[in-house]
């Protein structure tokens, strides 16, 4: 066990813990007295997220730094491997950036946590990576088929980490992500981006902008033809990672993967139907063929998360719905922005890996 056993302070390592989930998790730590130390670059975190926390700016795969972080910190217990790029059609567009982001530096990291004593890796993943079975269903022994760049980067430093778990004394949890959605009921931090691509996100910008939303396809094989999620609210997502570093010890080893959803689905056209009940400002749908690579989409069984870290969803869509709406009342007085509105380090892209198309992406 790692935290709860009633001894010392438990610490973790978050890298990327500057970022929205990360951030979100440091948050659920700090709350259930473990201490987070972030490690982050910045590339697509903010510095405001890690307000009053111990940071350490820089890269992942940087060695010196991480033994610096470990010397200082000799008292981690465990790190949650959150860094990395996120956004799909990037990930298209320029592959060998998106594998050395996220695979060769994974790999560099491995090597500086077990040169620094690290037992224990929590690891951000995706259910993007599975193949969805005809009833749309995945569960942690679905096909793994990622159609993507970004999808297929995870499941190789998935299988990365357990051969590395395999060969020394680490133990790797995979936690396999539906579509997180909502802020930090606390509204320490949430998406970072003005403009997220993802359904929700693109709800919120239509009703900013008085502008329809548009589905994507409206003849696949579900309940009422668009494309179906698992939206999982994102703290819940932290709330099941404390679980994790509670139970780490316990857990079948020395790689496990969990997937981390509510269990049920969410067409657009309901997640729409629910926005609107609980948005001020009504938006409109406005109907549009599917696009190149779109697929149905998937929703998880939750069985395994329940079983090995009794953990399982408290929130629901609409609140996941009215926190990113309060978060996005908020987030512009929170984070410095550029003239134009957006965030200094990027215009446009990050904040979810999301888009109406795909198996959780
Ligand atoms: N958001 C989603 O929809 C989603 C779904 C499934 C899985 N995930 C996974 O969750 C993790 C976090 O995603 P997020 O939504 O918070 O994205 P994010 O972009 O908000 O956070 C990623 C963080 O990692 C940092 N980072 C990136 N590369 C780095 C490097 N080389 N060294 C140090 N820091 C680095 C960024 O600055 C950022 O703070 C990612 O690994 C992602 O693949 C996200």
């Amino acid at each position: 066990m790692v935290a709860g056993d009633g001894g010392s302070t438990v610490k973790v390592l978050i890298s990327g813990g500057a970022g929205y989930i990360g951030s979100t998790i440091a948050s659920a730590c700090s709350d259930a007295e473990i201490v987070p130390v972030i490690l982050d670059s910045l590339v697509t975190g903010r510095r405001e997220f890690t307000a009053g926390r111990a940071v350490y700016e820089g890269d992942i795969s940087d060695g010196p730094l991480v033994d610096r972080l470990f010397a200082a910190h000799p008292d981690i217990d465990a790190v949650i491997h959150c860094a990395g790029l996120i956004v799909v059609p990037d990930s298209v567009a320029d592959p060998i950036g998106y594998y050395r982001a996220n695979v060769s530096k994974s790999l560099e990291f491995a090597a500086h946590l077990l040169r620094n004593g690290c037992r224990r890796l929590i690891f951000s993943s995706s259910a993007g990576i599975y193949k969805a079975r005809e009833d749309l269903t995945v569960d942690e022994d679905s096909d793994i088929d990622p159609q993507s760049p970004y999808t297929r980067s995870k499941a190789i430093s998935e299988a990365m980490f357990a051969d590395i778990a395999a060969a020394e004394s680490l133990h790797v949890l995979s936690l396999r992500y539906f579509n997180p959605i909502g802020a930090d009921p606390k509204m320490r931090s949430g998406l970072q981006l003005r403009r997220p691509t993802h359904a929700l996100g693109s709800m919120i910008r239509a009703r900013d902008e008085g502008l329809p939303f548009v589905i994507t396809g409206t003849d696949w094989p579900t309940r009422d033809g668009t494309g179906i999620r698992d939206y999982i609210h994102v703290w819940d997502l932290a709330a099941a990672h404390v679980a994790a570093l509670t139970r780490f010890d316990s857990l079948p080893g020395p790689a496990t993967a969990i997937n981390l959803g509510t269990g049920n689905g969410t067409t657009v056209r309901e997640l729409l139907g629910m926005f609107n009940r609980v948005s001020d400002r009504p938006v409109r749908a406005f109907e549009a063929g599917r696009r190149p690579g779109d697929t149905a989409g998937a929703y998880t069984r939750i069985d395994r998360a329940a079983r090995l870290l009794a953990w399982k969803p408290q929130y629901d869509i609409v609140d996941g719905i009215r926190h990113s709406l309060q978060w996005a009342e908020m987030r512009d007085g929170l984070q410095s922005v550029n003239a134009d509105g957006l965030p200094k380090q990027r215009a446009a892209g990050f904040g979810s890996e999301l888009n109406v198309h795909s198996v959780g992406e």
